[in-house]
């Protein structure tokens, strides 16, 4: 009788950034380079959101009328979010050796609810040991821009949605002096987590930004992409 290999644990990849910056653009271009190189399984997820609780969960807390008004108890919700995500998407997909790209993660917690909401920073990091633990980010792209640039793209983005009026998130309808903060704050956990976090400024135009982005990944991950490739035809 045989058994069958487990396969070799898979790659975790988070997008983190203010409104605008170009996540969602970005992470699209990622998954499509990696299937481009040979890389068989790529799980695309967001935050909130990412499993069928925290999918509930990110229309309560992404809606004004029904969101949460401490920034702690934001972060109590996102938290329990992400300890479904972890459960129901996360863990599975990388026990299966899948790429996960994540759309926002753990830094978004702390930098809104933390650095620009004023939850302590060793609160957020017993509830993050708790809920995350061992399954950290493998790598963390943090796309840095001037929050009234990304602003106006998210209210672009917002005007020409068709025929549908999308009113500001909770977070996107907050001051400039928010936005500042929590700008400061991406950067300052980048600065503290050098190895894990790159930060690409998000300014450049689309296309430079995913070859800058996967000219890192391929680098980081060389071995893995290779590996990945092997089986292709
Ligand atoms: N590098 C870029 N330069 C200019 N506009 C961009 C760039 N990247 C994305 N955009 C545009 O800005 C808006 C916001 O991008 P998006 O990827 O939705 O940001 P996020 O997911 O970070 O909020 C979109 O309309 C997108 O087409
Ligand atoms: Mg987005």
């Amino acid at each position: 009788m045989t058994h069958a290999e487990a396969p070799e644990r898979g790659v975790f990849i988070t997008f983190e950034g203010g409104e605008g910056a170009g996540k969602s653009t970005q992470i699209a271009h990622l998954a499509a380079r990696m299937t481009a190189a040979g890389a068989p399984h790529v799980a695309l997820t967001r935050e909130p959101g990412g499993s069928a609780f925290a999918e509930i969960a990110r229309t309560l807390i992404l809606d004004p009328a029904s969101a949460p008004k401490g920034p702690l108890a934001q972060a109590l919700l996102f938290y329990a979010a992400r300890a479904d995500h972890l459960d129901e998407t996360i863990r599975p997909a990388l026990r299966r050796g899948s790429w996960v790209l994540c759309d926002r993660f753990s830094d978004s917690t702390r930098a809104y609810q933390g650095a620009a909401g004023g939850v302590a920073p060793a609160a957020l990091s017993q509830l993050d040991d708790i809920v995350v633990g061992a399954d950290q980010p493998d790598l963390t792209i943090l796309l840095d821009l001037d929050p009234k640039i990304g602003l106006q793209r998210a209210n672009q983005r917002r005007a020409s949605s068709p025929g549908t009026f999308v009113a500001a998130d909770t977070y996107e309808g907050r001051q400039l002096d928010f936005h500042q903060r929590l700008r400061a704050g991406f950067l300052a956990l980048a600065a503290a987590a050098p190895q894990r976090i790159v930060v690409v400024d998000a300014q450049l135009n689309e296309l430079a930004i995913a070859d800058l982005i996967w000219r890192h990944v391929a680098e980081r991950f060389a071995n893995r992409l290779a590996g990945a490739g092997k089986g292709a035809p």
